[in-house]
């Protein structure tokens, strides 16, 4: 079963960033880009390093130690030297423009 928990609101994250939260014991990380919000685990899976270090892209983020770009969607290393996934989880906005909350659901 899921657990939605409120990380806040739209306007608390800008576009192009990450930000870090544990959630349920689990270490996430949430991201805003282009395309909306996503949560993934915030852990790259090449050398435990945090990824909401790394950088934002329209598709993924982009580890800040060796480059492993992540897919969003699917939590696969687009880009080496990682080759393992990493955990993707639920996000949902409830409410409307700016203070609208977002959620993630572990
Ligand atoms: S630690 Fe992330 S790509 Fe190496």
């Amino acid at each position: 079963m899921t657990t939605w928990t409120p990380v806040g609101k739209v306007n608390d994250f800008a576009i192009g960033t990450a930000k870090a939260f544990e959630l349920e014991g689990e270490a996430v990380c949430l991201i805003r880009n282009s395309n909306g919000f996503h949560a993934v685990a915030d852990a790259c899976t090449h050398g435990a390093v945090s990824l909401s270090e790394g950088t934002v892209t329209d598709e993924g983020i982009e580890c800040f130690l060796h480059g492993s770009e992540f897919s969003l969607v699917t939590g696969v290393p687009k880009t080496p030297p990682a080759t393992t996934a990493i955990e993707v989880f639920k996000v949902q906005v409830e409410g409307d423009g700016d203070n609208a909350v977002v959620s993630v659901g572990i």
